[in-house]
């Protein structure tokens, strides 16, 4: 009975407490955006869709690796981050921060459904004196053509009744050196008044605020980021096969180009592009410059080199195949070591091990993989196996986890396809191993 009626005490005590901020979206950029805030003082409300998710996070746990449960609890305890699947919450916080998920529809075009569904949600409770910025990655313009608008039909007037800005989030799940807080926050508002009011917010949780003039600034800076990775790893992966026909090793040619201390920065070939970033954050751009009348070419191109790269690589399975173990790849047992998009986490968003999953079973291999990070692929009907490198035809390293003994598992292994260079120049050298 006492709890009867304590409990809706405590709700109606959530319920009227106010936040610094709101965070919609509690993933990989909303979660380590309210921790970041949090830990800066900031009383942080996460609006999140899954109510599972809310839960956990309302324990304390945490389900983005690069902010410990450890870390998230205390700050759960101590009432500075709690999470609702609740969208009326947002009456009680003074800035509202938008992270969630932008991708592409099979067309390849952007796709804003889930952003805009969400701002129509702020939009029923905006108030004068909010600040609303949007975090999540899309092309020039969405915040002032797609946001702007449904926020202003509720008659209330940004720079005047309430800010809004955009401010890209630049995080890089796994990197321990770069984090959401040393990060610089570029921030860019539909009025000064907007930008400035956004960057008080970061002020003092980031080391760093760099202010532009406009939003699509700010937007365009985030996929000026991406599309250079995009451009110069399609470069590297066509430098790669060409590389593969003249018998040079690129690997070493990366490793002494990379000792030149200016002009020059190095990019590693690999399976393909993966993560939910640069594989679709170029297109965003690519579509919303057809607008203009205007064909971007290296997007394409490098789009085109990068998609084709799981292709080449299940070729060069095939070969390695054939030539080490006089097998064809129909038939042949086939491990893949690593299946997340990279290194030491657990993500298998748009990973390029996926697409080789396939294009291997399509050849008629006997399929399995291992990885610590991801134990069940359940749209491939596949669980992690033990590393037992000795009992496939091939074992393809397509993720280079750090805690794989790589040497030990060239000794064990018949053939072994090394698609990111984790045997190093020994891999290079031994006839076993057949690398990019
Ligand atoms: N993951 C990255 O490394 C990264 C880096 C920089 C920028 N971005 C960009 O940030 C944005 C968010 O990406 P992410 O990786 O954090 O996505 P995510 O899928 O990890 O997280 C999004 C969260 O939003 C929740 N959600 C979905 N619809 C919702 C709704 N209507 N209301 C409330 N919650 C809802 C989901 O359940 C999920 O927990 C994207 O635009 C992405 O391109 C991502």
């Amino acid at each position: 009975m006492l709890e009867e009626t304590l409990q809706p005490q405590a709700d109606q005590d959530q319920e009227t407490k106010t936040w610094d901020a709101a965070v919609v979206g509690a993933g990989y950029v909303g979660l380590p955006l309210a921790h970041t805030l949090a830990a800066a003082g900031r009383s942080v409300l996460l609006i999140e869709v899954s109510a599972d998710l809310v839960a956990a996070l309302n324990r304390g746990e945490s389900h983005i690796t690069d902010i410990p449960s450890a870390e998230l609890a205390p700050l759960v305890h101590e009432g500075r981050i709690r999470a609702t699947t609740e969208y009326n919450e947002l009456r009680n916080a003074d800035a509202i921060l938008v992270a969630l998920p932008t991708p592409l529809s099979k067309q390849r075009e952007p796709d804003l459904s889930i952003l805009i569904d969400a701002v129509e949600q702020i939009g029923a409770r905006l108030r004068t004196g909010h600040l609303v910025i949007l975090e999540s990655t899309t092309y020039p313009r969405t915040t002032r053509e797609v946001v702007l608008p449904i926020l202003e039909r509720t008659g209330l007037k940004a720079g005047r009744d309430f800010h809004l800005a955009f401010s890209p989030e630049r995080v890089d799940p796994g990197n321990e050196t770069w984090t959401t807080k040393n990060v610089p926050k570029v921030v860019g508002g539909i009025t000064p008044a907007c930008t400035e009011r956004a960057a008080q917010l970061y002020d003092g949780a980031v080391d760093a605020v760099h202010r532009v003039s406009t939003p699509e600034a700010a937007e365009l800076t985030k996929l000026l980021e991406n599309i250079f990775r995009s451009v110069n790893i399609a470069l590297v992966n066509e430098l790669a096969q060409l590389c593969e026909r003249m018998n040079i090793d690129v690997w070493e040619v990366i490793e002494a180009a990379a000792t030149k201390p200016f002009g020059f920065m190095s990019f590693q070939p690999g399976p393909g592009l993966g993560g939910h970033c640069i594989p679709i954050d170029p297109f965003y751009l690519t579509w919303k410059a057809r607008e203009y009348d205007f064909y971007t070419e290296f997007i394409e191109l490098a789009g085109k080199v990068n998609e084709n790269m799981p292709y080449y690589c299940r070729s060069l399975i095939s070969q390695a195949l054939n030539h080490g173990r006089q097998r064809s790849l129909s038939g042949s047992k086939v491990l893949v070591l690593g299946v997340a998009y990279k290194s030491d986490i657990g993500d298998t968003r748009e990973s390029p091990a996926l697409k080789l999953i396939e294009l291997l079973r399509a050849a008629g291999a006997e399929l399995a993989y291992h990885d610590p990070f991801v134990p069940a692929l359940a749209d491939h009907g596949l669980e992690s196996v033990e590393l037992d490198p000795g009992a496939y035809d091939c074992v393809v390293i397509v993720t280079a986890h750090s805690q794989i003994d790589y040497a030990d598992l060239v000794d064990k292994a018949h053939v072994v396809v090394d698609l990111r260079n984790a045997t190093g120049a020994d891999g290079r050298r031994n006839d076993k191993v057949w690398t990019l």
